[in-house]
């Protein structure tokens, strides 16, 4: 039998990167395990998916805590429980302090709804379309305590398309989190990734997958149904 890897996913809410992580684990296309979920949110919806799944849930309120350093400590002991080795960030709203990254560098990753480096921090698809690009996306990334900064493993680029409101465009950029981020962590539990320069290799060398390209996900006279799955 092969070897799983043991994942800690932390969130913050929804949790739909966590459903579409727990749905590729559940169909065996992604060997690890989800020793737990952590949330720092009670009310967060993710540990409703995670329960669903059988998975361990875990909550550790930051409010608790006098200092974000406090918080940070302990979050690392109630994950460390688990021996992770891999902590992937789902849609968790904490800015994680150095000495946490630190412990965690290299098995560390996030997913970012930008085409990084553009756009870090909050309001992505707002800001994207008051810039006026063309092209939007997401961003799987290891972290390090540049915040959105570190070396990125997977990007998918989203047309921005006119008449966008926020809501539509974040709507297209989370399908295609949903379909990089299992991606990016399957590439990790094989093995396949590395870190040299500031530049994450893939099988030794920085390959196309690592830039997919999403075509518009909705009907438009010249789109072909299935374009973006062809891509891969
Ligand atoms: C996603 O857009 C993710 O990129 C961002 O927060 C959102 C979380 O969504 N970091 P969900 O909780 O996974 O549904």
């Amino acid at each position: 039998m092969r070897r799983l890897l043991d994942v800690v996913v932390l969130i913050s809410g929804r949790g739909s990167n966590l459903q579409s992580i727990i749905d590729q684990t559940r169909t065996g296309a992604l060997p690890i395990q989800i020793r737990a979920v952590v949330s720092n949110r009670a009310d967060a919806y993710g540990l409703v998916r995670a329960q669903a799944a059988g998975v361990p849930t875990r909550v550790l309120d930051h409010r608790q805590f006098p200092s974000r350093g406090q918080f940070d400590q302990a979050l690392m002991a109630l994950i460390d429980e688990y021996s992770p080795q891999l902590v992937v960030l789902a849609g968790f709203m904490r800015i994680l302090g150095r000495d946490f990254v630190e412990h965690y560098a290299g098995r560390l990753m996030n997913i970012h709804p930008s085409l990084l480096p553009a756009f870090p921090g909050l309001h992505t698809h707002e800001r994207a379309l008051e810039s006026g690009v063309a092209q939007h996306g997401a961003s799987v990334h290891f972290v390090t305590p540049d915040l959105d900064g570190g070396p990125i493993i997977v990007q998918a680029e989203v047309p921005v398309l006119a008449g966008d409101t926020p809501d539509r465009l974040a709507e297209r950029v989370l399908k295609e989190e949903h379909r990089i981020f299992p991606l990016a962590i399957r590439w990790f539990a094989e093995g396949r990734l590395q870190v040299r320069a500031g530049q994450v290799l893939l099988d030794g060398e920085v390959r196309a997958e690592q830039g997919l390209v999403a075509r518009p996900v909705v009907a438009t006279p010249t789109s072909t149904p299935g374009a973006a799955q062809q891509r891969e």
